[in-house]
């Protein structure tokens, strides 16, 4: 069988997806909206074959490329195993995959990766399935948002409404060339987050939660158009609002989830402040601590220039938006 090549970028959401109504076919309470981004991409190979074993070898940027082993194995051994048993095949897999990303940055490699695997699966078996089914696959690899990935450039996932989750994939609202949007990413904390997103999504029982979901539709709906019209002030507004909205749900989980540190909060009072002069930067965080920039082409090198000299700023990623995965 042949050897399959696929490259897929990360992505950053405007609308975040946080809390399931459905643990195992990994259905989400709300639907969100991302970008994909140029700069976090991961490049899987898969090769199906008569093998004894299933061989799946990473490489983190500036490190070797090793056989995987403990959490990351058994993740992506899940993944490989329902496939294998959706294709109802017993071949093994040999699989290298390869992050543009270091390591340690906490920068979500979940989405890139997963996407990576799940298509390069699929497509290295022969199995050509339409852009809304390997969303869905993507989605069950158990990284919810991995199956925006797979969609070029602005995406949304539509949350579904349906029980065996047919209708919860994700599709673009505009290609990467429909605007000059930019994500600078600011790393201010290399340490792995304490906690995963996995377990996030299942502790959010607050009543800031339902809070966030009452108005998480009409957030939805100003996002999309926001990003239709290239209004930047009111994607900004509406991406800041939603983050507050999702790190006030994770402070009031039991037991409580903090993600920001110092640095975090010292950064965004300073994206504030180039906002009072002008420049239009707005803020957003998953999952961690890091600082996403949103902005436009126009004000990167100015906003590049002002947050590099801070020093708890230990790294810097840019990104324009980029495709979905695809074959390479
Ligand atoms: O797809 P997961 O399980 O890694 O969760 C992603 C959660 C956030 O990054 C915080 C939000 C999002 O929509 O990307």
């Amino acid at each position: 069988m042949k050897k399959i090549t696929v490259i897929s970028p990360a992505n950053i959401a405007f609308v975040k997806y946080w809390g399931r109504r459905d643990d195992s076919l990994i259905l989400p309470l709300n639907s969100s909206v991302s970008m994909n981004m140029s700069g976090c991409t991961t490049t899987t190979s898969c090769e199906w074959g008569e093998w004894e074993n299933d061989s799946i070898k990473i490489k983190y940027l500036g490190k070797e490329m090793i056989e995987t082993t403990g959490v990351a194995r058994e993740k992506s051994l899940k993944v490989v195993n329902r496939i294998r048993e959706r294709l109802g095949t017993k071949l093994k897999v040999k699989i290298e995959s390869e992050n543009n990303f270091p390591e340690a940055t906490g920068i979500a490699s979940s989405a890139s990766g997963f996407s990576a695997l799940t298509k390069a699966l699929y497509e290295s078996y022969g199995e050509n399935l339409s852009e809304r089914e390997m969303s869905i696959e993507t989605r069950l690899s158990g990284s919810g948002s991995a199956s925006r990935s797979i969609s070029d450039g602005f995406v949304v996932w539509e949350q579904g409404v349906k029980n065996d989750g047919s209708d919860s994939y994700a599709y673009s609202i505009a290609d990467e060339n429909h605007w000059d949007l930019r994500d600078i990413v600011c790393v201010v904390d290399v340490g792995n987050k304490k906690v995963s997103s996995g377990e996030g999504h299942i502790r959010p029982k607050n009543e800031y939660m339902q809070s966030r979901l009452m108005h998480i539709d009409d957030r939805v709906k100003q996002t999309i158009e926001a990003i239709k019209s290239k209004d930047l002030e009111k994607l900004g507004v509406v991406t800041e609002i939603e983050a507050m909205s999702l790190h006030t749900v994770c402070m009031m989980s039991e037991p409580p989830i903090f993600y920001w540190t110092g640095a975090t909060l010292e950064l965004m009072a300073e994206i504030r402040k180039m906002r009072e002069e002008g420049v239009l930067a707005y803020y957003t965080m998953d999952a961690g601590a890091n600082v996403h920039i949103i902005t436009e082409g126009r004000f990167e090198s100015v906003i590049v220039s002002q947050v590099e000299k801070l020093p708890y700023v230990k790294q810097l990623i840019l990104n324009k938006p980029a495709k979905g995965a695809r074959v390479i």
